[in-house]
């Protein structure tokens, strides 16, 4: 049994609250926004601060989720590991490559303590079985990856948490905030991407400075191409698909499942994934499985969770894809 408490009572907040109140091993200790209102959003009882540090000192939990705003999410962890609690942090590990390296530098310092970034969709069941089949070498080598990502936030998305629409407080708009997790994917099943060339721009007219629309080609290192294409800017939100081209089948996930299509055709369904319920659908169910995975590391001090050092490269390649399209050049992901 872990002692959990939450800052952040925003959003996500429910999917983490959902996912510790379920699991009979996690107990919510506290939890703390400095909105004092967001207190209903935890059961009744349950001590509540607007001050994390207070919370910390007075009820010492085993783990703190980090739900904040993309600029905290270093600083605030740093904290506290430093007051010795682990921490359970959503997306993205930081705000540019520059403090993703602080934040892996801090891991690095502190061995222990568990600090987990939250890349849930690592943990889907038809990412797990896609990864498994790749690894395994069964249908040979990658040679292409596809990525789409075709959301749609409307106005009042960014009005009514503005920090969204903001370089210095999001570090971006679709890739640090929706796309994350598919751009982490096309790195994760296709392995090291060498170069890239990217298009970034914003389609919407909310008068918003982060982008929302991207779209990369990328060169990996064993010669595989993949095209990744992100808007905040379709109709509705649609589920996101990713293709895998292997020498010997195309694998496809879409819809919470993933199909082998075979040359000749023929389509077979190989996993699903449970679809979480309401109109969040699109962010995946794997929040509750890598909340108890992280509770059971937590428990038996092992290091099956994400890194900090593994949730990096996502931000290295959301960097390039920005520098490649302000000099409208193919670029080398250094
Ligand atoms: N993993 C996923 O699929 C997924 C999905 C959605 C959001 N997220 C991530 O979750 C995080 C939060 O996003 P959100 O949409 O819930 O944001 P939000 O703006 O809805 O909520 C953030 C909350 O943090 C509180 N807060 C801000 N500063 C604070 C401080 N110093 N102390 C205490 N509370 C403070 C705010 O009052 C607010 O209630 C972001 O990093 C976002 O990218 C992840």
């Amino acid at each position: 049994m872990i002692r959990s408490a939450i800052i952040g009572l925003g959003d996500i907040s429910f999917v983490h609250l959902d996912a510790i109140l379920s699991d009979p091993e996690n107990q919510l200790a506290a939890a703390c926004d400095l909105n004092e209102e967001l207190r209903s959003r935890v059961p009744e009882g349950t001590p509540f601060f607007t001050d994390y540090r207070e919370m910390v000192l007075k009820i010492r939990p085993d783990v703190v989720h980090v739900c904040l705003p993309h600029y905290l999410h270093y600083p605030v962890t740093k904290d506290l590991v430093e007051m010795g609690v682990d921490v359970f942090c959503e997306k993205p590990v930081a705000l540019n490559i520059a403090q993703a390296e602080q934040f892996a530098a801090l891991e690095e310092a502190h061995p222990e303590r568990k600090i987990c970034i939250c890349l849930q969709n690592r943990m889907n069941e038809t990412t797990e079985a896609l990864k498994a089949i790749i690894d395994s070498g069964e249908y040979g080598a990658v040679t292409g990856v596809r990525g789409i990502v075709p959301w749609y936030r409307n106005p009042e998305y960014y009005s009514l948490k503005p920090w969204r629409g903001t370089w210095e407080y999001a570090g971006g708009g679709t890739m640090i905030n929706q796309s994350l997790h598919t751009l982490d994917l096309m790195y994760y099943l296709g392995g090291p991407v060498k170069k890239l060339h990217a298009l970034v721009g914003q389609l919407n007219d909310y008068g918003i400075e982060v982008e929302g629309d991207v779209v990369a080609r990328l060169e990996y290192a064993n010669g595989a191409k993949g095209l990744f294409f992100a808007t905040n800017n379709n109709y509705a939100n649609e589920s996101v698909q990713i293709r895998v081209k292997l020498e010997k089948a195309v694998f496809h996930i879409e819809d919470s499942t993933l199909t082998r299509i075979d040359p000749d055709g023929s389509r077979e369904v190989i996993a699903k994934a449970p679809v979480l319920e309401g109109i969040k659908f699109y962010y995946g169910a794997s929040h509750s499985r890598m909340v108890q995975r992280f509770r059971r590391a937590v428990e038996s001090r092992s290091d099956d969770y994400i890194h900090v050092r593994d949730a990096v490269m996502v931000i290295r390649l959301m960097e390039t894809i920005f520098r490649s399209a302000k000099e409208d050049a193919l670029l080398d992901v250094l």
